[in-house]
């Protein structure tokens, strides 16, 4: 296969282009810097800013793209036009580039489309989808609603990986692995009871089921999970991060009354002016981690993979990158 991956010098982007590669694929990376890429030739793009048309003359033609690259969850300080502009506008460019070579697409999405607001109540399999919680949830929601459309109207070749948490790569320092050891060391606060119900996949099952994903012979705007078999509240989890990275229990606990009434002091100070942590203090992230109903039921049906590296065995891993 010749794939072409966005968002190649990311924490899934370069681990999945050392496997392609090892497994004797052509690799080709896409993304603003080159940093980390492992690929056979790199091809610096901004999905906020460049045009798309610029791509079409390459000698290099994917059979695949496996779209990546975006602004992640947390990053809000990011500000809305540039979440729209990458996230939206960058899926919106690769699907069409995929339309124009013939390429297939996989669009590696995020649980985050199904977070709600806790109505109190658990949801099942049927429960409609509404609008997502954050800025995140809402522009990947966005993309794969476009995504699905063009592959009716355009007959676009795509299908969508949703994943939660992702974790795992012992090397690996920042996003979930920071927020594990951190957890570990007492130093990542849990907010309100903890009893946010989590999921997680490690690394490895991601690009497990993306490597499932490239093999098939059609693609139907057709949805994939990838879940942990693991279904834990949050407090469990820092527990676990405690105990195999670090042997301790403790953990500092944030009341969410405070909480909220920082978030709606903050919600006064003009959005540019919301630097550093403020920029996260938002009551949307107060409810995301506090809605014991978040990872609900639709969330137990994994879609033609099933997860094999357990929680356990992820922690010991990034427990023996610690020392
Ligand atoms: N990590 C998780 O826990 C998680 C969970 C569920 C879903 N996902 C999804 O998985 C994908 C990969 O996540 P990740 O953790 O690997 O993210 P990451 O480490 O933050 O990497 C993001 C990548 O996007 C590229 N990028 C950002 N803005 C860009 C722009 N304007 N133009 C071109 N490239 C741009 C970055 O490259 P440059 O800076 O070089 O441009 C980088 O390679 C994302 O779509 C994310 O939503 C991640």
């Amino acid at each position: 296969m010749r794939v072409l991956i966005t968002g190649i010098s990311g924490y899934v982007g370069r681990s999945l282009a050392r496997v392609l590669k090892a497994r004797g694929h052509d690799v080709v990376g896409l993304g603003r810097s080159a940093k980390g890429a492992g690929a056979d030739e790199h091809w610096t793009f901004d999905l906020a800013r460049d045009d798309v048309a610029s791509l079409a003359g390459r000698k290099f033609r994917p059979t695949h793209v496996v779209h990546l690259a975006g602004v992640l969850a947390f990053n809000q300080r990011a500000g809305r036009d540039l979440f729209e502009k990458t996230n939206i506008g960058g899926a919106q460019k690769m699907a069409d580039y995929c339309l124009s070579v013939g390429a297939r697409l996989i669009y590696v999405s995020t649980m985050g489309v199904l977070f709600r607001k806790n109505s109190g109540q658990p949801r099942n399999e049927d429960a409609p989808y509404g609008i997502p919680l954050n800025l995140y949830g809402r522009c990947k929601m966005a993309s794969e609603e476009m995504l699905k459309s063009a592959q009716v109207e355009k007959g676009l070749e795509v299908a969508i990986a949703r994943f939660p948490a992702i974790y795992g790569d012992a090397a690996y320092t920042a996003g979930w692995n920071k927020i594990l050891r951190d957890a570990a060391d007492r130093k990542f606060p849990l907010i309100g009871s903890g009893e946010f119900t989590c999921r997680f996949v490690h690394l490895k099952d991601v690009i497990g089921l993306i490597e499932r994903i490239l093999e098939k012979s059609r693609f139907k705007a057709e949805v994939y999970h990838g879940l942990s078999p693991d279904r834990l509240t949050f407090r469990e989890w820092f527990e676990s991060a405690s105990r195999i990275l670090r042997g301790s229990g403790q953990f500092k606990r944030l009341p969410e009354a405070p909480l909220r009434m920082a978030c709606g002091v903050v919600s006064l100070i003009p959005e540019a002016l919301r630097i550093g942590p403020l920029a996260n203090l938002r009551s949307e992230n107060i409810d995301y981690f506090t809605n014991p109903h978040a990872y609900e039921d639709p969330f137990t049906r994994a879609f033609g993979y099933v997860p094999v590296v357990g929680i356990e065995e992820g922690l010991n891993e990034l427990k023996s990158g610690r020392n």
